[in-house]
């Protein structure tokens, strides 16, 4: 009937979003698939609580089970291990195909995950778990399908980069930083997730998974945040013409992969020096390719809702015309190195 019917998991900072812009596009997409998007309920933790004005109440319900049985694609937005995993793996292995942003899922159970892809002949879509609007995973699994990555060097925080470019140029403190950055919808529901590096580490679990074809899991990431850094180390870091930066690195060698992530100086004339605010980059290096950055918004409702609604727009299109996304292999079972590698 050419229909797909939407289920929503979460409406939040970036789920209600998604809402908005459904609302607003979803005749556009309607006109050029084909298929139109029909959003057929929301589930939250607390259905009485103040939405934004444009959700509908009347799509609002707890029970999330019930609802991932009455949709074709589901679109995980609540966050967190439990119960998000449950719920996609229920969707997943009954074939609906799964829209997600949750990084901490994808990096601590990805091997599960991807094997009720396998289960259910569904797909995973997870543009949003990087980088907020960066189209970084794209990038990787299929602009660089065809070459060999050899390093993903990269800010993929926002939360850490606003507090560490507030702290440089405008003198915050970090607790004043941090409440900014949770005001305007960066950080995570528990910001220690962001600020002692966690969340950078699942992503950079991802990123290293998807460059080299093999299965990095946040477990695999040694990890130091900002926690510690002080005006004084961000001062004398300016002093020597560096800006102090959370990188996520991956590399590729000939013995392994490493990937860690820690606070480092950039100096200033690099690329990632000029990334501020709540932004991200990720410059990427490529056999073939050579040097290549990824550069936007990583963090805050809109721009993430951005990244997911175009997984939605891909999922719907397979949902009505057969076809997957592309499969991911692991086929390079590559030692990991430990810290002192990269
Ligand atoms: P929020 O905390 O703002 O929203 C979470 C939503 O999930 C709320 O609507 C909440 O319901 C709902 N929820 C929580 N627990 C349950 C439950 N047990 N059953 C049903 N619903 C539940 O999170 P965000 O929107 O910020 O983030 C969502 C996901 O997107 C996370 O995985 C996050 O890591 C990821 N992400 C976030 C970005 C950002 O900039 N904020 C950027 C990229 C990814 P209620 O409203 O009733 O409390
Ligand atoms: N808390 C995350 C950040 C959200 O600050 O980057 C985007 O993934």
């Amino acid at each position: 009937d050419g229909v797909v019917r939407i289920a929503l998991l979460g409406c939040g900072t970036v789920g209600s979003q998604v809402v908005r812009l459904l609302q607003e596009h979803g005749e556009d997409w309607a006109a050029r698939s084909g298929a139109r998007l029909e959003l057929v309920g929301i589930a939250v933790r607390d259905v009485s609580a103040p939405r934004a004005p444009w959700v509908p109440r009347d799509l609002l319900t707890d029970d999330a089970e019930g609802l991932v049985d009455r949709a074709d694609v589901i679109i995980e937005l609540v966050g967190g291990i439990e119960p998000a995993r449950s719920l996609v793996l229920r969707a997943l292995r009954s074939g609906r195909s799964v829209v997600t942003g949750n990084k901490a899922l994808l990096a601590r159970h990805g091997p599960e995950l991807h094997a009720a892809v396998e289960q259910g002949d569904a797909d995973l879509y997870y543009e949003a778990a990087v980088a907020g609007a960066i189209p970084v995973v794209y990038g990787l699994r299929e602009s660089l399908a065809g070459d060999n990555v050899l390093a993903v060097v990269g800010i993929v925080n926002g939360t850490t980069n606003y507090i560490l470019d507030e702290m440089s140029t405008r003198g915050l403190d970090f607790a004043d930083a941090l409440a900014q950055a949770q005001e305007l919808g960066y950080a995570e529901a528990d910001p220690s997730a962001d600020v002692d590096g966690h969340d950078a580490a699942a992503k950079a679990a991802i990123l290293a998974s998807l460059a080299f074809h093999t299965r990095v899991g946040i477990g695999d990431v040694p990890v130091t945040g900002i926690r510690h850094i002080t005006a004084e180390d961000i001062a004398a870091a300016q002093a020597g013409g560096h800006v102090m930066k959370l990188l996520a690195v991956a590399r590729r060698t000939d013995a392994g992969v490493a990937v860690r992530v820690h606070p480092a100086l950039v100096p200033e004339t690099h690329p990632l020096a000029a990334v501020r605010g709540a932004f991200n980059g990720v410059v990427v290096e490529a056999e073939a390719a050579g040097r290549l950055m990824f550069y936007g918004q990583g963090a805050g409702g809109t721009p993430t809702a951005s990244a997911v609604l175009s997984d939605v727009v891909a999922a719907a299109g397979h949902a009505m015309r057969g076809g997957h996304a592309p499969r991911e292999s692991a086929y390079a079972q590559l030692p990991l190195l430990g810290p002192d590698a990269t």
